[in-house]
């Protein structure tokens, strides 16, 4: 298994402007490897143009926000070596040109090199509410596939993190996250 740096990557749509979307970017030297799922924007706009930004952030109000729904208008700047942007929010970010794709009906792999990377603020630590919040927001995002149970199950685990260790940014996400589960039906959700 290779680490799987969970990011957001902000891809370009048709017209030019900037698609931030969380996703799960795979260490496999040389490459770091893109994997979104069929039908997604961020697939199609990596088919469109062979290029991303691969930003670290600690504020995990970016995944809870792009997963619910709630906000995606995270202020961008423009990347440096590849047509697009970066978040302005990155601790550090990658910009990456797609060289070759692995296709796959459901998954494409796609294959890409690292062409700048450049650190922007210091790094200060982990926290368990932000991890909290990244858990809580892949279970969103996967609402529509997970049996409801389980995904209430793990809420309730992930919420006493939440109230142990979140500053304000946390508790927001966190509120976003829950508001979307909330609004989900009963038995299966469609994602939000
Ligand atoms: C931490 C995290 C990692 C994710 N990783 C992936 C991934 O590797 N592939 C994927 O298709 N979706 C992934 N998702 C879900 C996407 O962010 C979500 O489906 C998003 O809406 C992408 O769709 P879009 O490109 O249409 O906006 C992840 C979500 C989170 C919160």
């Amino acid at each position: 298994m290779s680490l799987v740096r969970e990011s957001v990557v902000v891809t370009l749509d048709a017209a030019g402007r900037p698609h931030p979307a969380p996703l799960g970017v795979i260490e496999r030297p040389p490459h770091l490897v893109l994997a979104p799922f069929r039908p997604s924007r961020t697939l199609d706009h990596l088919e469109a143009r062979p290029f991303a930004t691969v930003n670290y952030v600690d504020d995990v109000r970016i995944f809870a926000g792009c997963v619910t729904g709630r906000r995606r208008d995270w202020s961008v700047v423009p990347a440096e070596r590849i047509p697009g942007f970066r978040l302005e929010a990155a601790l550090a970010h990658s910009e990456v040109e797609v060289v070759a794709v692995e296709p796959d009906p459901l998954r494409p792999r796609f294959l890409a090199r690292e062409v700048h990377f450049a650190s922007h603020r210091p790094f200060l630590g982990l926290n368990r509410a932000r991890h909290a919040v990244l858990e809580g927001a892949i279970l969103i995002s996967r609402l529509h596939l997970l049996p409801r149970g389980e995904v209430e199950a793990a809420f309730r685990r992930l919420r006493v993190l939440v109230e142990k260790t979140a500053g304000p940014a946390e508790r927001e996400a966190w509120a976003w996250l829950e508001e979307a589960l909330a609004r989900a039906p009963a038995d299966r959700a469609g994602a939000p």
